[in-house]
């Protein structure tokens, strides 16, 4: 079985969020079960190239985008487990500091383009590798092109090529939308511009274009697959995806389990494992109270946070409970994040405010640090409004550090909610979007660590027990793609 993953991110190369994971980590378990995935991305100018050892393999390459050709050239390089990862050179496009906008946070201007440009030159590449793949496997908005030309173009070389599309994160703001100019240099068809393709209000919408021209569509967990049916989670395209029901599946992602582990000594002042959590736990709980200026006592509770501050991941009532539960609540809060500014400035605001209760660290987003916060907390918070899978939730569990999460997605899919009469679980799970549910549940975790400690040492060496590395999604995904291979091509038709 051949794939070939067409995707704008791979972690480490480049990455803006939890995209970058899984096409780093899935391409890669699939080879250790005996596929041959390839991926391809753009080769942006942050991607290090010495580090990374990129080797150019083809210096001019073409494709014909509407009334232009664009010349390319093609890198690679191999990781240790034998991945293949190639690499669009076009300065144009891609030699520029960041992947979808500028240091103003502002989209550029010419993504539409950019995208669609990639998407072309991706496929040419596996044409130029005579790499013919039995699946196309693209990422959401960035390359909702890639089902679309295969459908249209019909190029004998893809001719049992089936279209895979992966939903990682179907939210308005997420869903690539352009206005009609574009539709000729990215070779749209003006046939095409109708509800049951790509038209969407007056405008282009490459999620909707590939929804509606992918041979099979994912999404990253059970639960999301089944919520974005439904007019809330569905951002507008609930309908086509109601159409697209018997095509639409939702696979859990794992976790890379070799990094997110708290058994190596990379950055934490103690490794360690479940055998001896507690003592692990203890060191590394002093060193997070010691380096973010909270109260040094090892019998109080630490919520940590390092998801972005953005409306998605629940910041509103967020900021609300943890602020009143910093009044009424004896607990810790550490957060190291970046996003709206008010929420920034808040934070800052409080760090002063509630002296030794609350951390605050702003800015990138640091690897290490996730790691610390994990370590020497007890409880993670991911309140998030809609969440297609979230990953973090899992890093914590790995860490023995329970997750407070709202009932939605993947967090459904990934949390055993408390279980208070057994004092089993993998974490405290809410329903409601509200402040209100949220804060309940932040006590409900709080009395938890101190009036069951028994309930919690279950609950801990449960999650740090349990499986979510990428062995079993990986094979779902051979399933998927076996089913995809099996079953006749989509035929397009309006
Ligand atoms: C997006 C989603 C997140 C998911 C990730 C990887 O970032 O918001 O929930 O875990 O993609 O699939």
């Amino acid at each position: 079985m051949r794939v070939l993953f067409i995707t704008s991110e791979v972690d480490p190369y480049a990455k803006s969020g939890g995209l970058a994971d899984v096409t780093q980590a899935l391409p890669r378990a699939l080879n250790r079960n005996g596929v041959d995935a390839r991926v391809i991305m753009p080769l942006y100018s942050c991607v290090d190239r010495q580090r990374f050892n990129l080797k150019l393999l083809y210096q001019a390459s073409c494709v014909q985008m509407g009334g232009k050709e664009e010349w390319f050239s093609v890198y690679h390089t191999s990781e240790p487990n034998g991945t293949v990862t190639y690499f669009i050179e076009y300065n144009n496009y891609f030699g520029r500091a960041g992947l979808y906008n500028g240091v103003d946070f502002r989209d550029y201007p010419d993504n539409a383009q950019r995208f669609a440009f990639f998407c072309r030159a991706a496929l040419q590449t596996a044409k130029d590798l005579g790499f013919r793949p039995d699946v196309v496997h693209a990422h959401d908005w960035m390359t909702g092109f890639v089902p679309y030309y295969l459908k249209k173009e019909r190029d004998p070389f893809f001719e049992n090529a089936r279209s895979v599309f992966t939903i990682h994160n179907l939210g308005f703001g997420h869903q690539g939308v352009f206005s009609p100019d574009i539709m000729a240099y990215c070779r749209l068809d003006h046939a095409d511009f109708v509800p049951e393709c790509f038209e969407a209000l007056g405008q282009v919408n490459l999620m909707k274009m590939a929804i509606n021209t992918a041979d099979k569509i994912t999404t990253v967990s059970p639960t999301y697959a089944r919520e974005i049916l439904t007019p809330e989670y569905g951002c507008g395209l609930e309908k086509y995806l109601q159409a697209r029901a018997d095509d639409l599946s939702g696979i859990l992602n794992g976790i890379d389990i070799q990094n997110w582990t708290p058994n190596e000594g990379r950055h934490l002042t103690m490794p360690y494992g479940v055998e001896n959590y507690r003592d692990g736990k203890a060191a590394n709980k002093n060193q997070l109270q010691r380096d973010w200026g909270l109260n040094v006592n090892p019998n109080v509770p630490i919520f940590g946070w390092v998801n972005r501050l953005s409306t998605q991941k629940g910041l509103d009532i967020m900021m609300g409970a943890v602020e009143k539960a910093m009044g009424n609540m004896d607990c810790q809060f550490v957060m190291h994040s970046s996003g709206e500014k008010w929420a920034e400035n808040t934070l800052k605001e409080w760090s002063v405010k509630y002296p030794g209760k609350i951390g605050v660290k702003l800015g990138f987003y640091k690897n290490e640090i996730a790691h610390q916060i994990k370590a020497g907390g007890d409880f993670y918070l991911m309140p998030s409004l809609y969440e297609p899978c979230g990953l973090n939730q899992m890093y914590s569990q790995a860490f023995g550090t329970l997750p407070v999460v709202r009932e939605t997605g993947g967090l459904a899919d990934s949390v055993d909610s408390y279980n208070e009469h057994y004092g089993v679980g993998t974490g405290f799970k809410f329903k409601d979007p509200t402040q209100d549910a949220l804060y309940n549940t932040v006590g409900w975790a709080v009395s938890t660590y101190y009036d069951r400690p028994h309930h919690m040492d279950n609950m801990i060496r449960q999650s740090m027990s349990k499986d979510s590395s990428w062995g079993n999604a990986s094979h779902k995904y051979i399933g998927l793609y076996d089913k995809a291979v099996s079953a006749a091509a989509r035929v397009l038709a309006w």
